[in-house]
């Protein structure tokens, strides 16, 4: 029975995720005139985006991005499509909201370019061979809310961007080579997990530490100095797991 629940959900997960390939479900048409970069100025915009990624990746052992060529963005793989939360409803106004290069053991750069992908909700580049910083274009991501760059080879200290993500609720840094402080500002944010841990930071708890409604802060395997502040106390309520 939770098997099932499991793989229903996982399967309106993917429906979701590929309702902008007219054959995912059969009979529904997702849109009448398909849109592309070609017609559509969020999509050419996101076109511009995607081919800076994939000329800033130098290695694509799996071929993930060689199909990414031509106007009809939503259909390369990693890249999801859903209609536009600012748009008309009407006309159904398709914006990139996801990208999922997850395990792809792509290594490179991430362009300032990704910027342009200004509706982006869930930017998912885990276990790849990023290296470099996060582009400082990221805080014009106003919707992201899920950032996972866990695994990849990303340096420099604590990307502060993301500070500046509104939306943001889950951030995933873990297993890179950052380094120095983390900005007690962060435990202000709204967010609902953070992991941190396996970098090289280096910091002292913030007394702000406990100002966090986080339901997960990974810690763990960085360069703590001090002791756990006494706000941890006020986290009882929202925290289910602090791992140092
Ligand atoms: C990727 O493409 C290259 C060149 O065509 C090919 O040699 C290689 O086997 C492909 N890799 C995978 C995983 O398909």
């Amino acid at each position: 029975m939770k098997k099932a629940a499991a793989a229903a959900a996982v399967l309106a997960t993917l429906l979701l995720s590929s309702a902008v390939s007219p054959t995912a479900v059969s009979g529904q048409q997702p849109w009448t005139n398909q849109q592309t970069a070609a017609n559509n100025p969020r999509l050419h915009k996101a076109y511009v985006a995607l081919q800076a990624l994939k000329r800033a990746i130098t290695e694509d052992p799996r071929n993930l991005t060689r199909g990414w060529c031509g106007p009809d963005v939503c259909a390369y793989f990693g890249v999801y499509c859903a209609a536009a939360p600012d748009g008309d409803a009407d006309t159904d106004t398709q914006t990139v909201a996801g990208l999922d290069l997850n395990h792809g053991d792509l290594a490179g750069t991430l362009p300032e370019e990704l910027g342009l992908l200004a509706d982006l909700a869930l930017l998912h580049l885990n276990s790849n061979r990023f290296a470099g910083t996060l582009p400082d274009s990221l805080p014009a991501l106003r919707l992201l809310h899920e950032l996972d760059v866990s695994n990849n080879r990303l340096s420099g200290g604590f990307p502060r961007h993301v500070l500046c993500l509104p939306n943001l609720r889950y951030v995933d840094l873990r297993f890179n080579r950052l380094r120095g402080p983390v900005p007690p500002a962060l435990f202000d944010k709204p967010l609902d997990a953070v992991f941190l841990n396996d970098n090289l930071f280096d910091f002292e708890l913030p007394e702000s530490l406990g100002n966090s409604p986080a339901s997960v802060l990974v810690l763990a395997n960085l360069r703590l100095r001090g002791c756990i502040p006494r706000s941890v106390a006020r986290m009882a309520d929202t925290l289910n797991e602090l791992v140092c």
